[in-house]
Formats: C-alpha cells, structure tokens, sequence
C-alpha cells in the first residue's frame, strides 16, 4: 500500500455525461412509443479510447495514466502526482500506446488521450520497458528494506514485486552517501535511496512556493540537495516525506518508530485549525504515530501543513492531564472522577444560588467536536446559561455564519478573493495553498486589504495597506477603479476574518460591512481560527439572547460579576489577545471549572479541573470553515482515566439530577443522530451520510445577511508620532498543543517589534536594538526589526511567541492599539 493516501474514488474524473443513460435501470428505459426518448446530444469531451482490449470513455485533456486508472488499469508510476504537473521523469508508466500508425511505447503521465486510442498496459513489451526501468532504478537503490521506514507501504518495493524483473543483471558497488542527512528540522534525507522522482522538489515549487530543495549535481551524482545555508524550513515540508515514493525523505517524529504492519489506522479531520484537512490518524502500541493528509478534493487535495501533521505528540505527552484534580487546601491535587463531580456539581449549584444563571458563563468548546458542543450546549439550555462563546475575544461576531456563505471550491474558482482577514499562510495554511494554487493558474484575481504583508501578499493582484481600524481607508481601496471593476467581476468570495488582534472585532466588521456593500453579491469564507470554532458556534456554545459573548465574559469575570466560569478547553491566559484582561478575568470569577487536556496557566487557576481526551483518542464529527461536517477517528485509548468532553457534559447533568437531558447523552452516534434531527442546519449530516460521503456533509445555516452588525465608526487617527500596533498569529507559536510536540516546540520565532526600514532611521536606532512600547495599558521593551512588509506608522508583532509579551498591553475593548516608541 502506498502511503499517499489517496480514495480511489477521488481520482476518478466525473464519468461521461452519456454513460448514465446506459447505466439506468431497463424499466426506466420504457417510455411511450408514441414518444420516443430524444437522442441525447454527443458529449463533446467523450474520447473513445480502448483500455487492454476493453472499451472505455475517456475524457478530453485526461492523461492516458489517468484514464487508465479510472477504467480500473493501474498503470505503475513514480513520478507522477495527480496533483502537480506531469514530468515524464522516471519512465515507469511506459505502456504500449496504438494512435493509428501502430503501437508505441509511451509515458502513459505525459500524453493526454486522442479518439480511438488503443492502450496495451499487458504487451510484452510493455512488460519488458517496465521490467528494464525497475532494474535499472535499482541498479543504485539500497535494497535495505528491513530498515527502511518505507518499508511495507514503499511504491518502488510493491511495484518491484509487481511489475519487475524478479532478478537483477547489475552487480557493481551501489552509490554511497552520507546519511541521512537533516534538510529540516522535520525532514531527513536519504540521498542513496532517492530515484529522482523530482516529486519533492515539484512540490517544494508548485505547490507549496517555497523552491528550496532541487537538484544538484550531474549524471550519476544527481542528487536532491538544499541551497547552502538555507534549509527546507517550509511550513509544508511534511508532504513530501508522505509522496516520496520511497524512504529517502523521512520525518523526524516518525523515523523508526512503527511498522505499516503494526499500526492502526482511522480516517479523520485535522482540528488543528479550521479548515478541516482530511487525513489518517495512525498508531502503533496504543501510541499515536503519524498523521498522513488524505485526498479530499472538496478541502486539502491530500496535503497538511507541518503543525497538524506533526502535533500529534502532544496527544502522547507525559505532560497531558490523566486524572481530574480539585483544590483543596494545598492547591490542586488529583481525585477520583466521582469526587471531581461532585464537587464541579456543587459549585455550579451554589452559583447558580447565588447570581442565577446570568452569573455562569462558559468559554471555549472550539477544540471538541460537534458532539462535546452539542452536549455542552445542551447542559447550558437546561441551566438557562446565556454567556457562551467559543471566541477567545479575537474572532468576529457570530453573525458572520449567517452571511451567505461560500466553499472553500468557491473561493478557489472565485474571479476574485477579497483578503479581509488573518494571513492565511500562518493561520489556514492549507486554504493559503488552494488560493496560492487558484492564482498561479491565473484563475483567481486576489485583492489583498491587510495592514502588514502576508504570505498571499506576493501572489496577490492588489495589495493594500490598511492601518488597523481605519474602515475610511477600506472604502477608498475599493473605490480604486480598477479595483471596483475587478469586482463587478463575479463571483466574488471575502474570505473573513481579524487580521490584526490589537483590533477590536468591531472595526473588523466595519471593514467586512464596506466590502460586502461594495459588493452585494460576494458571499462570505469566514477564517475564523481554532479546529471546531464553526461547529461549537453554531451548535450552541455561542452567545445566546441576552448573553455575552467571549469579551463580554471576560470583562464580566474582571469585575467580579462572573459566580462560576467554565473553560473548555479554552486558555485565555495564552490565546486571548488582551493578556491582562484574562488574568484579571480569571482572578475577578468566583469559581473555575476547567475542562483540559493540559494543566496550562488557564486551567491551573481553576478549583476543578477535568481531564480531556485528545484528538486521535476521540471520536464524532466536525465542522470546518464552509460548513462541512467530517468525522474524527479514535484509534488510541484515552490518557489515563480522561474522557470526552460530551462525556463530562453528560455526568456533570447527571449530578445535577437533569435526567431528560442524561437520557439523550448516551453515545456518540446517538449526539450525532440528535444532531442531525434537531439542528436544522445539520440535517443531512446523518451518520449514514457522513460514512458514505468520506468528504462530508455541508451544514450551513440559512443565510440571513441582515443580522450582521451594522458598521460602526473606526478607531480615531493615530497622533503621528505614534505607531498603530499589529498584532498577527503566526503557525509556530507557543500553542498547548505546538509546546508539547518535541519536534515542533522549537520552530517558533522570537519576538521583536517589526517596522519599516524608514521608520527605524526615524527612531534613530538599528535593527536588533531594543525599544519600549508604550501603550495607555503599560510599556514592554522589544528588540526591533526591519520590515518592508509593515508600512509605515505601524508596528507588527507576532503573537503567542516567546511569552506573548505585548499581549499585557493590548486593550480588547479599543478599537486600536497606538503606541510611542522610547529608547531604552
Ligand atoms: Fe523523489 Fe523522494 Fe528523491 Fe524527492 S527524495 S526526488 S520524492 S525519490
Ligand atoms: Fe510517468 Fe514517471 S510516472 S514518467
């Protein structure tokens, strides 16, 4: 088995539109003579071509390697990828091909079918050109299979004993190299084993744009090589270790560590972030092992950016919560689960004695799934709780899932993309690649309003600076002419979302209202972060009539008004923009139920704390950015006695003698059927559905624009000798879930104040020396550094990097954040 995990189906191109009359059943086939059927039309893209002997109706431009697998023939191939562009390189596809001057020996990956066109994939000559390439590819290959972690799932070892010579007539010294050599910190090369497929280094440049591996060297000594100085440090380099097409590209977390023969495998959802990557989620020894992309055309098209594939170790961290724990007099200290909840049970009745249910609120949810939403949800509905929000006060009003909203195929077919939020690169890496992918073929227009350059900036048709707050300078950009009339253009997507966390998420929807009037019929990707935030928002853990929302829960909890605070899985303390505020939040809330997978400094200030279980060790469903709802697999038993969220949920409402709502949280599948029957948005997303389409189900409310908060003023002008702060996510941070992953706690950045290269000799001080920011808040010291990408008057600063320092002197509540530059 290859480990490139695609579904067969997935390759397969849509059948001719004509091969469904002939499939349908023969009644159906009976009409009125008096009237007989019309001749359908002759489809225009049918090409008739024969697959070894049998018949089969190919599609026009469809590669001879493609329409053979689609009419059941596999063809062997290395090099090729349905993915990337054809290069004929390893010459394993040769099949005889007839185009009516007789048959030919032909790469099957580099010719497109032609009518009448007669495939021999069985010939004896075809047999004996595959025979030849595979004994030459081995003629340097190290046959260390037994050692190989390719071993077992290795295209060249499979096809070797499927389409090869059985012997070899090479018998001279095979190439040696010393190995295996780091091109990453993720990624191992092991130069002798690679056939130079050139599938990597394809990648490297086509799909992921970051061109940092290639060939070097000539004749016998090619080789795949980085640049001096420059490693692979690609946010994407995991994919090619998963398409190699042998062990030559390992990764680190995985090098030695299973067999294919020992491990289990579940398909599932990355809930790393929310665009819901399909893949497999593997384990050896009851231990997670590997995360492989899955090809799911709607979503990832196979590819995972490195933090969700390599995040898994934190699922087998030693660090992770095993047992409940409650505070007593020492502190918090380990209990039974019985004693947990009865002790959470007893805070949430005396709180709800004291203030009533306005005085409970709950924050997170976005990190379970749909389930552990709905029954969280549930217990909320039955205690009356109206303060839920599974937004840490950096997202955007709920209301933005009621906005007519578009797929993630929509945006990428788009004429036009409206950039109004997060970079993707950083935050939805693999939406970064389909949009990269949709402008590179000169498909999608991208217009860019961002206050810093991001990772589309070099792939965007227009880029514009936008300082934070100023909704005035929105409507200018888009009443550019040629802006305007790129998007009377339709269709036209705004993918959005709060590109700038020192912004308050009213002057986001501000900038979302100017650009939804400019143009009345975009409809709306939203890039909201956090695996299940769309699930757990639309599933009930958003704020209800009446109720606050994440920023409202906060401020509540910091002035004391907050009698009991849940955090599921929420850690305001690291992912809330406005640090002081969620430090003083969880000072000002009476009592604290946490509900975690770690003891972070969130959850250790809690008086409960109730150990949960991790993906890989959870089953259920999710729901990514457009709406659609995929499973998550469990393929490992929980840490220690941790349980599922919905679980908790389900006991915690048992203690509470709520029994009509215990009754309904029995199982998974029973949440799930639930699901499906009450919310209305979810009613196709039965389990049948969700078991028989492996690309999931679309769940999106009914659009209602109208409830979208209406634009509200800016921030004020900044006073020009101040600078607008930026404050913008990065893929590697200090996350629970990145810290806890050895392999990948490492990669993230240092934190400096980045400015424009003119800006420095205006503060009259060289990059890398230190500077204090002073906000009305207080002051933090940074170094400084040089950016092109920070226009001038702004200062961009990564958050959730080495201590998140500027987080202590963000104000949620405003608009924007201004500071003055001292020198120190
Ligand atoms: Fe192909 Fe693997 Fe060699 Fe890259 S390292 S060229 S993917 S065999
Ligand atoms: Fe066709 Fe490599 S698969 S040449």
């Amino acid at each position: 088995m290859s480990s490139d995990h695609p579904r067969p189906a997935e390759n397969a191109a849509p059948g001719p539109a004509g091969a469904a009359a002939t499939q349908q059943p023969a009644d159906e086939t009976v009409s009125d003579a008096a009237e007989p059927d019309p001749v359908p039309e002759p489809d225009p893209d049918a090409v008739a071509i024969t697959v070894d002997g049998k018949a089969f109706t190919a599609r026009k431009g469809e590669l001879i390697i493609a329409a053979a697998e689609r009419a059941g023939t596999y063809i062997p191939r290395f090099c090729w990828h349905n993915r990337m562009s054809s290069v004929g390189m390893c010459r394993m596809c040769l099949v005889e091909v007839d185009s009516g001057r007789g048959p030919q020996l032909t790469p099957s990956c580099m010719v497109t079918v032609a009518p009448d066109m007669k495939v021999d994939t069985e010939s004896a000559t075809t047999k004996r050109a595959q025979e030849g390439i595979l004994e030459l590819l081995l003629a340097n290959h190290p046959l260390d299979c037994p050692v190989c972690d390719k071993g077992g799932e290795c295209p060249l070892q499979d096809q070797a004993f499927s389409h090869g010579p059985g012997e070899s007539r090479y018998v001279e010294e095979k190439r040696h190299y010393e190995k295996p050599i780091p091109i990453s910190d993720l990624v191992l090369l092991d130069r002798e084993r690679c056939i130079l497929c050139d599938r990597c280094t394809r990648f490297a440049d086509e799909v992921a744009g970051d061109p940092l591996i290639s060939f070097t060297h000539r004749g016998n000594l090619t080789q795949i090589q980085t640049f001096p100085g420059e490693p692979f440090t690609s946010y994407f380099s995991g994919n090619t270790v998963q398409i190699c097409p042998v062990g030559a590209l390992t990764a680190t977390p995985y090098r030695f560590k299973a067999r294919p023969w020992d491990i289990e495998t579940a398909e599932s959802t990355c809930t790393t972030c929310s665009m819901g990557c399909r893949m497999v989620v593997q384990s050896s020894r009851d231990e997670l092992v590997r995360h492989l992309g899955v090809d799911s055309e709607p979503v990832n098209w196979g590819w995972m950016c490195d933090k969700g594939r390599f995040n898994f170790q934190a699922t087998n961290s030693d660090d992770r919560l095993t047992v409940p724990l409650v505070r007593g007099e020492g502190g918090l200290a380990e209990t039974s689960w019985s004693v947990a909840m009865s002790t959470a049970a007893q805070l949430v009745t005396e709180a709800l004695a004291a203030g009533g249910p306005a005085g409970v609120a709950i924050l997170g949810g976005a990190r379970g799934t749909n389930e552990d939403a709905y029954a969280w949800a549930g217990l909320a509905d039955a205690l009356g709780i109206p303060n839920r929000d599974a937004q840490l006060a950096d997202g955007m009003p709920v209301e933005l899932l009621a906005l007519p909203r578009a797929t993630i195929a929509d945006a990428a077919a788009a004429a036009t993309v409206v950039l109004l939020g997060p970079d993707v690169k950083e935050e939805l890496p693999i939406l970064y690649l389909r949009l990269r992918h949709a402008v590179t073929q000169g498909k999608l227009k991208v217009v860019e309003l961002s206050p810093v350059a991001t990772g589309m900036t070099p792939y965007a048709w227009r880029s514009v600076r936008i300082e934070a707050g100023a909704t005035a300078a929105v409507t200018a950009a888009l009443g550019d002419h040629e802006i305007a009339d790129q998007l009377r253009v339709g269709p036209v997507v705004v993918v959005a979302g709060r590109a700038n966390l020192a912004e308050s998420a009213d002057a986001a929807s501000a900038a979302l209202r100017a650009v939804l009037d400019a143009c009345p019929g975009a409809t709306v990707l939203p890039a909201l972060r956090r695996g299940n935030v769309v699930g757990a928002l639309q599933l009930g853990l958003a704020p209800q009539p009446g109720g606050l929302d994440g920023l409202g829960i906060l401020s509540a909890a910091a002035e004391g008004r907050i009698d009991l605070l849940f955090l599921l899985g929420a850690d305001p303390m690291s992912d809330c923009p406005d640090a002081d505020l969620a430090r003083r939040a969880l000072a000002g809330a009476r009592r604290i139920i946490a509900v975690d997978t770690f003891l972070t400094e969130s959850s250790g200030a809690a008086d409960v704390v109730l150990a949960a279980a991790s993906h890989g060790e959870k089953s259920g469903t999710t729901t990514n950015i457009e709406g659609r709802v995929t499973e998550v697999g469990k393929v490992i038993t929980n840490a220690g006695t941790s349980r599922q969220d919905w679980m908790i949920a389900a006991e915690l409402a048992e203690h509470l003698d709520l029994e009509a709502l215990v009754a309904t949280l029995v199982s998974v599948d029973a949440i799930t059927d639930m699901i499906a029957t009450t919310v209305p948005a979810y009613a196709s997303a039965t389990r049948v559905a969700l078991k028989t389409s492996p690309d999931g189900v679309l769940a999106v409310p009914a659009a209602d624009p109208g409830s979208y908060p209406a634009a509200v003023s800016g921030a004020p002008d900044r006073i020009s000798y101040d600078y607008r702060l930026v404050f913008t996510r990065k893929l590697w941070d200090d996350a629970v879930m990145t810290a806890h992953s050895p392999s990948l706690a490492a990669l993230a950045g240092g934190v400096a104040a980045h400015v424009h290269p003119l800006d420095l000799d205006r503060i009259g001080v060289p990059a890398g020396a230190e500077v204090r920011l002073v906000a009305a808040r207080g002051s933090v010291v940074l170094p400084l550094a040089a950016d092109e990408g920070v226009p001038r008057g702004s200062i961009g600063v990564p958050f959730n990097v080495g201590g998140s320092p500027l987080a202590s002197i963000i104000d949620a509540t405003a608009a924007a954040t201004d500071v003055r530059v001292e020198r120190v």
